[in-house]
């Protein structure tokens, strides 16, 4: 190109830039496309053929981009069964649960938008996928903590009520045990009464010890206590009914960074499992021990254990082999959670046949660690 050629080459050069700018652009918009962390797929509106999708789309239902473009619904991630609603053409946001190749649900929020073409008719579809997973955990956290501090409240409400007849009755118990003549058969029973009113009493405080802790408050404490206080609180509401516990601790009391509150809520959701998985009676065996850095607390049971299938799942949020006994399927997955916030882990191992063992395992901490 030689500056002699005059304005031929002006236009020539204009069309090498916009070419090139064009070019510049699609690879600008394609790179954005693929590095957004949103997933997202373009869509034929009428018929949903895919025509394209983003990394983050590949990465979200765990399939490459070749075996997603091309396919119409119903799509392989959707859940089995689920049918495609005729809606009309209009941009909304909604959520679905997706089913990962390898089974897994991941729930997702979809936001889809319309692209008019040039008649003003939607051109192409849209759809901004976000996974929701952990926000979904969080709010089944949320759900559980708050579930468990309208109980607490409720307790101390009751606990309250409760508290000042009972006072009335060991007072006059004891007024009347002065008077009544000793070993006579009145001096039993009074005797009887008394010990049953001071039961009462241990299980007021229990349950008021329980509803007064801050879940988020955590605090350096021996896990050895923390499960003591919660085998304590099954034995005396019978909340174990039909099983028996047996709890083994070593000397070490190790201690842990924790909330209490949320490990009794562990405990609490691992003896449930156990005595539901075992309706005839059997045994549940709590061993606390500490391990290196680690101290680590374990449940088993001694009922018909968990198939390999079903134990790949049981963490997950809302599996439950229980839905026509009321289960929700969360006791474990909130458990996981809370083990997790605390830097520690929630594992399983069962033999189908031979008891099912579940074992926490939190850092240890040491005493100046406040
Ligand atoms: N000790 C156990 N023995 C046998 N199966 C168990 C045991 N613990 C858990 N499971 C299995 O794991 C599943 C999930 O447990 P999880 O506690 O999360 O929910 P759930 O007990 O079914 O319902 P929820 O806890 O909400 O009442 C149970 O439905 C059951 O199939
Ligand atoms: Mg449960």
């Amino acid at each position: 190109m030689s500056p002699a050629d005059g304005g031929a080459v002006i236009v020539f050069r204009d069309v090498t830039d916009e070419h090139r700018e064009n070019i510049l652009n699609r690879q600008t918009l394609e790179a954005v496309f693929d590095a957004m962390p949103t997933a997202i797929s373009v869509a034929d509106p009428k018929t949903r053929r895919i025509l394209k999708v983003n990394r983050a789309f590949s990465e979200l239902v765990r399939r490459p981009a070749e075996e997603i473009v091309g396919l119409e619904p119903p799509f392989p991630w959707w859940e089995p069964g689920e049918e495609a609603d005729g809606y009309a053409a209009r941009d909304r946001t909604f959520h679905r649960v997706f089913r990962l190749p390898d089974g897994r649900p991941q729930p997702v929020e979809i936001s889809l938008h319309y692209v008019p073409g040039d008649d003003g008719e939607p051109a192409l579809r849209l759809a901004l996928i976000n996974d929701t997973s952990e926000e979904r955990r969080m709010q089944q956290q949320l759900v559980q903590s708050s579930k468990l501090a309208a109980i607490g409240e409720l307790a101390a409400g009751v606990a309250h009520e409760i508290n000042n007849p009972l006072f009335a009755i060991l007072g006059l118990t004891e007024f009347l045990l002065k008077e009544a003549e000793p070993a006579s058969k009145a001096q039993q029973r009074l005797e009887l009464i008394q010990q049953t009113g001071l039961e009462i009493k241990e299980i007021v405080r229990a349950l008021l010890d329980f509803a007064r802790e801050n879940a988020e408050e955590r605090h350096v404490v021996p896990l050895e206590d923390v499960v003591q206080a919660t085998v304590d609180l099954v034995r005396r509401t019978n909340a174990h009914k039909g099983v028996e516990l047996i709890d083994s601790y070593d000397t070490s009391r190790a201690l842990v960074k924790a909330s209490p509150n949320q490990l009794k809520q562990i405990f609490l959701n691992l003896i449930a499992n156990a005595r539901q998985a075992m309706p005839n009676g059997g045994t549940v065996r709590i061993d606390v021990r500490a391990d290196g850095d680690w101290v680590a607390a374990s449940v088993s049971d001694d009922g018909p254990g968990i198939e390999p299938d079903v134990l790949e799942r049981i963490f997950e949020p809302f599996f439950t082999t229980r839905r026509s006994t009321g289960g929700t399927g969360l006791g474990l997955s909130v458990s996981l959670g809370i083990a997790e916030s605390h830097g520690g882990s929630l594992t399983a191992s069962s033999e189908a046949g031979d008891g099912s063992a579940f074992t926490l395992r939190l850092p240890r901490a040491c005493e100046d660690q406040e």
